[in-house]
């Protein structure tokens, strides 16, 4: 592998050596996507053009999105990766009719924050991707001018949350110096966005927001912080804290989920190998306090007198992350290693959580968690379904994404 040292600040880029290494349950999980497949393509029809929101308690049905919902594309990014493996009509337009709902989205700059990575990457760029659309195309472009424009000196990072009236004084005032973990899987419209136009500006601010990320909000353990904040006049850091796990200094599992995949497509994006061991060094933290079954709990350092929720959102993304980190160490030893783990996680999906062999339902995943401090446990998440799809597909080597 060919490295290359910047004399400026001492940071290694590689040349990217790629391979996927093999699942050792090819048949499991090649099983589990074509039953997904079956079971999206049975959706379409009953879902129209709602977009699931967060299963209804107790039941395997969905209530479905309003406006503004952070979660509005990950159904579209399932039909997407559906009609990329099977090239059915009925799924790239049920995806396509979801466009002009996105363009509401940008007419509305007050619904904006970092969760246009999330809404753009999984729809117009999707599109764009698949099909060429020229308007997907222009719409990503748009998405990504409106996240880059988040960047507001002398913070080292994008604007993550909006402050709303709802939050109360304290919250709303801490929201708005704050980077979080959540936005860690944005990153990728930016870099789509630097090679589709050969702007650098959105490499720079990538790369600025994932270092801050990688500076503050992964701990010396390679544990998380959800999130940090800092004094939005210096710019100066001012501590690191959670939203939605269970503590200041627990480690929620999801959004050690989306710094491990947000870590690893950074790789993939920049071949900046501080990115990988990010990745990396997280990866292993979350094999040391994975339960025996692969299914994380919503926090790891959860104790026993907390009710062990799981939340198989964490898995679904975790696992994700872990083959796509296996990627980027080509033949080495650490891409069995994490296949391995990529593969402990996602068997314990399919075999715990996986909802693709119930007729009746209309997700894939059981036993998400939400927002455990606000109740929101043991439902259907449509991010959860999403990640499920791509780490089935990844496990058995598909390697075409929309990030
Ligand atoms: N807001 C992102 C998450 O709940 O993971």
């Amino acid at each position: 592998m060919e490295l290359k040292q910047d004399s400026d600040n001492n940071v290694s880029y590689e040349a990217l050596e790629l391979f996927q290494p093999p699942t050792a349950h090819e048949a499991v999980f090649q099983q589990a996507l074509e039953r997904a497949l079956g079971k999206i393509s049975a959706l379409v029809p009953r879902f129209g053009l709602r977009n699931p929101r967060m299963g209804i308690p107790g039941t395997t049905r969905y209530a479905f999105c309003i406006p503004d919902e952070w979660v509005a594309s990950f159904w579209c990014g399932q039909l997407w990766l559906a009609y990329s493996l099977t090239g059915d009509p009925h799924l790239k337009n049920s995806a396509s009719m979801r466009r002009d709902y996105f363009r509401t989205v940008l007419e509305n700059p007050r619904w904006h924050d970092h969760d246009l990575g999330f809404l753009f990457s999984l729809s117009t760029v999707a599109d764009f991707t698949l099909t060429g659309n020229e308007k997907s195309r222009e719409m990503g472009l748009r998405a990504a001018d409106f996240l880059a424009a988040r960047w507001r000196q002398p913070m080292p990072f994008v604007m993550c949350w909006n402050p709303m009236l709802r939050d109360g004084p304290e919250f709303m005032k801490r929201k708005t110096g704050t980077l979080n973990i959540d936005s860690m899987q944005a990153m990728a419209l930016l870099f789509w966005a630097a090679r589709e136009t050969g702007q650098s500006s959105f490499t720079d601010i990538a790369n600025m927001h994932l270092e801050t990320s990688r500076q503050y909000l992964v701990r010396d353990d390679f544990s998380s912080y959800h999130a940090y904040e800092f004094d939005p006049r210096s710019g100066e850091p001012l501590g690191g804290f959670t939203h939605q796990g269970l503590h200041d200094e627990s480690c929620w599992s999801r959004g050690q989920s989306w710094a491990i995949h947000g870590f690893a497509q950074a790789y993939l994006y920049t071949g900046l190998s501080h990115y990988r061991e990010a990745a990396a060094g997280m990866a292993d933290y979350v094999a040391n306090h994975l339960p025996e079954d692969g299914v994380p709990l919503w926090d790891y350092n959860l104790p026993a007198d907390e009710t062990p929720y799981r939340d198989s959102s964490a898995g679904a993304v975790t696992a994700a992350g872990l083959y796509t980190l296996a990627r980027c160490f080509g033949h080495g030893a650490e891409a069995q290693k994490y296949t391995a783990l990529g593969d402990k996680i996602l068997l314990g999906l399919v075999e715990h959580c996986d909802l693709t062999a119930n007729a009746d339902a209309e997700g894939l995943l059981k036993e998400g968690a939400a927002f455990v401090g606000l109740g929101r446990a043991e439902n259907m998440l449509p991010y959860g379904d999403y990640y499920y799809l791509e780490a089935l597909m990844r496990s058995v080597g598909h390697t075409e994404f929309f990030w």
